[in-house]
This record gives C-alpha cells, structure tokens and sequence, in this order.
C-alpha cells in the first residue's frame, strides 16, 4: 500500500491471484497463463500444496511452476483443462479481452480453449469501456511477414483504422514466440467491432492468431486499490 486503501497495482495483481487460487480444487488440471498477473497465481496456487496438474502456456510459465514444485504437463496430454487462470491486456465490459502483450497469445487461446471454465485476473487499470487503447498484439509466420503486414492493412483499412502494424522488438532484433512466430502490435484505437475485427485477421495468409479473445472468459477477478477483488461475469 503506498498510503492508506491505496494498494499498488503489482498488489492488486496479487489479490486478484490468490483470489483465484482458491478456486482451484484438489485433483484438477489447471491451465497456467503467463504474465506477472499469472505468475502472482501460480505462486499462490503452489503455496496451497494441493494435488494438481498445471498446463503451462509459455517456456516461463514452465520454469516458474517447476521451480515452484508444481507438476508440469503439456496440453495435449489431457482431452480437457479443468480451469485455466490467465491475466490480460484489457478486460471489456462483456470479458471480451486483448491479450499477448507478454508475447504467448497462441499457446493461451490453445490452452483456453481446451478449458472448461476460463477466469480472467487482473489490476483495475485493465477494465476498460471498449477494447482498443492497448496496441492489439497480431500473431504471425515469419517467413513473407512483410507481405502479412500488408495483407493485414487491408483487412484494418477495411475496419476504418489506418494504423500500420509495427513488428515487435526485443534487443533490437524482432520478437521470436516460443513457437518462433513474430508479433505485430497494431494501436487500433477503439475497435468498434472487435468481433468482425478478430474474423477479418483471422482470416489473413499467414496470421496466426491474434489477441482478441472473445466469448471465452467466464469469470474475471479483478484487484481493487482497496485491497478488495471484485467478481465480473461476461
Ligand atoms: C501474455 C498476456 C498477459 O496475460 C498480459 O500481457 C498481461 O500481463 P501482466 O499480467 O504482466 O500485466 O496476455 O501474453
């Protein structure tokens, strides 16, 4: 707390982490998202010491829940994720999200969408009116990534967002996904339809995914300045 009722927003992160922690029942197969939201959970679910199995969605997250004692399982080891627990870029009035922001969007929709129940945790500041504020991260092939890029500008021109998807850098070199993939962040404004958006960049040669997720969180937790975690639902 920096004063009085006025936690920060790495705690309010915190709260909302251990929040979901007490979700989770012994015997499930627990999807693990990634980020600092997720990692907050995944160390407040290991300190519960209960009989688990976490399904990673990053290299990270991997070597955090083991170095936690956790036991480690792929996603393809199991036909269904009991529930998965994942923070977010930006939380919609309807849990609609934009997620990727920590580069691992594809390995999450796969691990979400394997999931039978999908709680969104996150700070106050990431509940937002409409989605777009947040540079929406694109998912792509590196091989003829240039010739997406263009590809996606159309599909954005159509949309009426004249932005230009800017590839993103880590040490000066582009962004390699643990699958090796390229990401472009593209600061799209409010999206007025994120629906028609997310088929329209779905439905690029050579965009792998995107960070739009859309009708699948059940449940979010969000950490107040005032200590307290507040239930949304869809
Ligand atoms: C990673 C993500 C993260 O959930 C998102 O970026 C939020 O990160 P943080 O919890 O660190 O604020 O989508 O791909």
């Amino acid at each position: 707390m920096t004063s009085a009722g006025s936690l920060e927003p790495d705690g309010q992160k915190r709260i909302a982490g251990e929040a979901a922690a007490a979700l989770i029942e012994s015997g499930q197969v627990v999807g693990l998202g990634t980020g600092s939201t997720a990692a907050h959970f995944v160390r407040a679910l290991a300190a519960r010491n209960i009989d688990i199995r976490g399904v990673p969605t990053s290299e990270a997250t991997a070597a955090l829940a083991r170095e936690l004692g956790l036991i480690v399982i792929g996603v393809d080891e199991v036909s269904v994720i009991d529930i998965t627990v994942d923070g977010a870029d930006e939380i919609g009035p309807e849990l609609e999200l934009i997620k990727g922001g920590g580069g691992a969007l594809l390995r999450e929709k796969l691990v979400w969408e394997a999931s039978r129940r999908c709680v969104v945790i996150a700070d106050a500041g990431k509940a937002v009116k409409r989605l777009g504020a947040f540079p929406l991260p694109v998912e792509v092939a590196a091989f003829a990534y240039k010739g997406t890029s263009r590809r996606i500008c159309d599909v954005l021109a159509d949309a009426d967002i004249a932005m230009v998807p800017k590839l993103r850098k880590q040490g000066g070199e582009p962004f390699r996904t643990d699958g090796g993939n390229l990401i472009y962040d593209i600061d799209c404004g409010a999206i007025a339809d994120p629906w028609a958006l997310a088929e329209a960049l779905k439905g690029v040669t050579g965009v792998v995914d995107h960070g739009l997720f859309l009708g699948l969180a059940d449940l979010a937790l969000i950490g107040g300045a005032d200590g307290r975690v507040t239930e949304l639902l869809p």
